[in-house]
């Protein structure tokens, strides 16, 4: 019997759930048993792969939308791949995934991310890893000498009046860069009762301000103990200027007394680093969280095609070939006239200095996270390299960044 790949429907739920479980272990907070009423639940198509009766493997796809090159890009995250386990290794995945992926792609999303166990596994179906989720681990002295703000900005306790303030923090801070999710979608959405209600796991919010204005904010909870072995966790850390990273870097510092260190999700390298790391007087730190983030393109159009690029003109003739994503192959001229937006045609393919890319290539590149010599090296682009400088010039200005882990 062919394998049928399908949306769940609820009489399989409780049975795809429980292979989940399997698999990833229980989660220490179950979510609800599902009703019919609460299936599917918010923002989560789950899937499933059926052999007749037998359950071979499910995963659960969430609508995002993604900042990329300025621009808002929906996005298929793909979470809990599970193939039952006297079934892996039986090539279930790819059928999974390709049907999953030509269903997200009819819906509008061009590109698709996960978080995985195991890389190699996705690099299959065409994902590459494009950053990281990372969080760091700052001792408490290396904070000490974090300088005073030097103008008017100071920190103070946010309420939920300051909402609006808070997101345009995170929206500008977002959209200047490649990866944030727009926090728009369940579960990420910041809304004011997650953040400031009875429900809200956090311990406060403080918001740094320049006059009334709100340049920064810092989302922490207190975790338990008083006697420097603790860790304070922070969820966000966003500063639009450096006036406001130091005093919010301050907040955190006050807890010199009863907390040894601060976990921070920010981005461990220094290449390409998080502005907010860049004010502290001392780099020690350790990454104690670090899960690599991979990217697939689905729709090569719809994906590059709404970036808004540097103010250069360019035209480069550019292909994917790679028999492993049929789905993505093609070829394609990029036109820039220097308005920053690019116009992307496909042709035949007979430019003989086009850019050949494989699926991992291009999504690295469309990322901004490696340069086109690199690529070459690794053997994600082959073809003369007349369009490299300006392919570089065009893609690179940008770095990845990724806060939310799903
Ligand atoms: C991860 C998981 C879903 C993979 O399913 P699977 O059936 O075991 O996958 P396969 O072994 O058929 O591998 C799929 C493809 O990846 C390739 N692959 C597997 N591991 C690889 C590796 N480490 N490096 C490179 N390629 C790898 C396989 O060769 C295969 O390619 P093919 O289709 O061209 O033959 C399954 O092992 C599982 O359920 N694990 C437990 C839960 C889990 O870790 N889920 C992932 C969450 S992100």
């Amino acid at each position: 019997m062919p394998l049928d790949v399908r949306p769940t429907t609820f009489e399989d739920a409780i049975a795809a759930r429980r292979l989940g479980a399997e698999a990833f272990g229980v989660p220490s907070t179950p979510p609800p048993v599902p009703t019919p009423g609460s299936w599917p639940p918010e923002n989560v198509r789950p899937w499933i792969v059926k052999d007749g009766d037998d359950i071979a493997g499910v995963l659960s796809v969430r609508s995002f939308t993604s900042w990329f090159h300025g621009a808002r890009v929906r996005t298929a995250g793909i979470a809990g791949v599970t193939v039952a386990a006297e079934r892996r290794g039986t090539g279930i995945l790819r059928p999974m995934f390709a049907a999953v992926l030509a269903d997200a792609r009819q819906r509008g999303e061009a590109i698709s991310t996960l978080y995985p166990t195991q890389a190699g596994v996705y690099r299959g179906v065409g994902y590459e890893i494009v950053g990281a989720y990372q969080v760091l681990r700052v001792p408490m002295p290396a904070l000490a000498k974090v300088r005073p703000p030097s103008g008017g900005t100071r920190a103070r306790r946010a309420t939920a009046e300051d909402l609006a303030g808070i997101q345009s923090v995170y929206r500008s801070w977002a959209s200047g860069h490649n990866g944030p999710l727009t926090r728009e979608d369940v579960p990420f959405a910041m809304e004011a009762d997650e953040m400031f209600g009875s429900e809200s796991t956090y311990t406060g919010i403080s918001v740094a301000v320049d006059g009334e204005r709100i340049v920064g904010f810092v989302s922490w909870t207190r975790g338990t103990g008083y006697d420097r072995t603790g860790t304070l966790e922070v969820d966000d850390l966003v500063a639009e200027t450096p006036d406001a990273a130091r005093a919010l870097w301050r907040v955190i510092a006050s807890f010199d007394p009863v907390v040894g260190s601060a976990d921070v999700p920010t981005t461990a390298g220094w290449s390409g680093a998080d502005p907010i790391r860049l004010v502290l007087p001392d780099h020690a730190a350790t990454i104690v969280r670090d899960e690599p983030y991979m990217l697939r393109i689905l729709d090569v159009e719809a994906a590059l095609g709404r970036a808004i690029l540097p103010p250069i003109q360019a035209c480069v003739p550019f292909a994917v070939v790679d028999p492993t994503t049929p789905d993505i192959e093609g070829s394609w001229s990029l036109e820039t006239t220097g308005d920053g937006s690019p116009t992307i045609g496909s042709d035949r393919g007979e430019n003989p200095d086009r850019l050949v890319f494989t699926s991992a290539g291009l999504a690295v590149s469309y990322a901004g996270s490696v340069s086109t010599t690199a690529l070459r090296r690794a053997g994600h682009l082959t073809g003369p390299t007349t369009h490299d400088a300006a392919w570089d010039a065009l893609w690179r200005g940008r770095d990845i960044h990724v806060r939310d882990y799903f």
